[in-house]
């Protein structure tokens, strides 16, 4: 569509800019907490916290402040928080099996968290990275990440986390056909309402790095996942991958890491029309954290001007460490 603009003096745009008033009647895109998942970090233990240094104001909580968080999130009005594992070094294998064990420490946390709290909607994490001995997304043989075994892997921890009471499964492992794999598998289960967020163009990014520190995959990790993630380069292929997983039965697609793929976040939606969420991944947050906390930008207006960038993009929720205050920023301003 072509704007409709007649020339200066008849036009001044700045008439539009003029007070805080007709700025807000003019607005186009709104962020609200509607529009909000966050994620939070597990681990073992009792009443304990750990900050995560690499991500300021973030900290892996065991199982019992996981509750206060998600009683938190409830009553601040955020929809979803989704829960990624610290995986204790010696759960983690060459065969991944802790990732579909029934009462891994995910799994606790889930079935916990939906008994207590269950208004909140609970995202999961769908990978075997945390479980890997290797660090990687898929089973490693010989140095090659295989890709059907993962996929059988992938299913049997998608059922475990059905059957724990999880309400969004969220695949980020980035293997060919998991999202048919899954989906298959849970139909078969009865979980026919259990949804699917797919990490459907998910990039090999460099901004990763802050999370991998949070679930202890840095040190295990070895080599990089550029043979399932996407090129940073490419755009096309990521439509591809957005076209084939709403084919396998995603619900929800979503578009990671987010600021640097923006443009990738609006060819998705305009495309699609399916719901299109944006992962604000751990090193755009703490890129925002980090300048801000040696005062070289301001922290406040940053975040909320990262949060609404996604919006203006077209998409229809973002995953976010900031979910927590910028709900309170959003109250407080209301
Ligand atoms: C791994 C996974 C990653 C993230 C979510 N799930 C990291 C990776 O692919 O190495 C990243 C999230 C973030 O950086 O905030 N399955």
């Amino acid at each position: 569509m072509k704007p409709t603009l007649s020339t200066f003096p008849r036009s001044r745009p700045r008439r539009l800019r003029q007070s805080d008033a007709i700025r807000r009647l003019v607005s186009q895109n709104t962020l609200t907490v509607n529009d909000l998942i966050w994620p939070i970090f597990v681990q073992e233990g009792e009443d304990q916290e750990n900050p995560v240094a690499s991500l300021p104001h973030v900290s892996r909580l065991t199982i019992d402040l996981a509750v206060q968080a998600a009683a938190r999130a409830r009553d601040l009005g955020i929809p979803a928080i989704c829960v990624f594992p610290y995986v204790e070094p010696s759960l983690k294998t060459e065969d991944c099996r802790d990732a579909w064990n029934p009462d891994n420490l995910s799994n606790r946390a889930i079935r916990v968290i939906k008994t207590q709290i269950p208004d909140i909607a609970v995202m999961t994490d769908v990978a075997l990275d945390p479980y890997n001995i290797f660090g990687h997304d898929g089973i490693v043989r010989d140095g090659i990440i295989l890709n059907d075994e993962t996929n059988d892997a992938l299913a049997k921890m998608a059922l475990a986390q059905a059957d724990a009471g999880a309400d969004i499964l969220g695949p980020s492992d980035m293997m060919d056909g998991r999202i048919g794999a899954m989906r298959d598998a849970l139909e078969s289960a009865g979980h026919k309402d259990t949804m699917i967020m797919s990490y459907a163009a998910k990039y090999a990014s460099a901004y990763y790095g802050p999370f991998r520190d949070a679930v202890g995959a840095s040190g295990a990790l070895t080599g990089d996942k550029k043979t399932y993630q996407m090129d940073p380069a490419n755009s096309d292929e990521a439509l591809r991958m957005i076209e084939r997983d709403l084919k396998e039965g995603a619900d929800m697609v979503m578009v990671k890491p987010g600021q640097p793929y923006l443009d990738i976040c609006r060819r998705v939606k305009d495309t699609f029309g399916a719901p299109t969420f944006a992962y604000q991944v751990s090193g755009e947050y703490a890129m925002i954290e980090a300048a801000a906390a040696n005062g070289w930008i301001d922290g406040e207006k940053a975040m909320l001007e990262s949060l609404i960038a996604f919006k203006r993009a077209g998409c229809d929720g973002i995953l976010t460490y900031f979910a927590p205050r910028v709900a309170e920023y959003l109250q407080q301003t209301r």
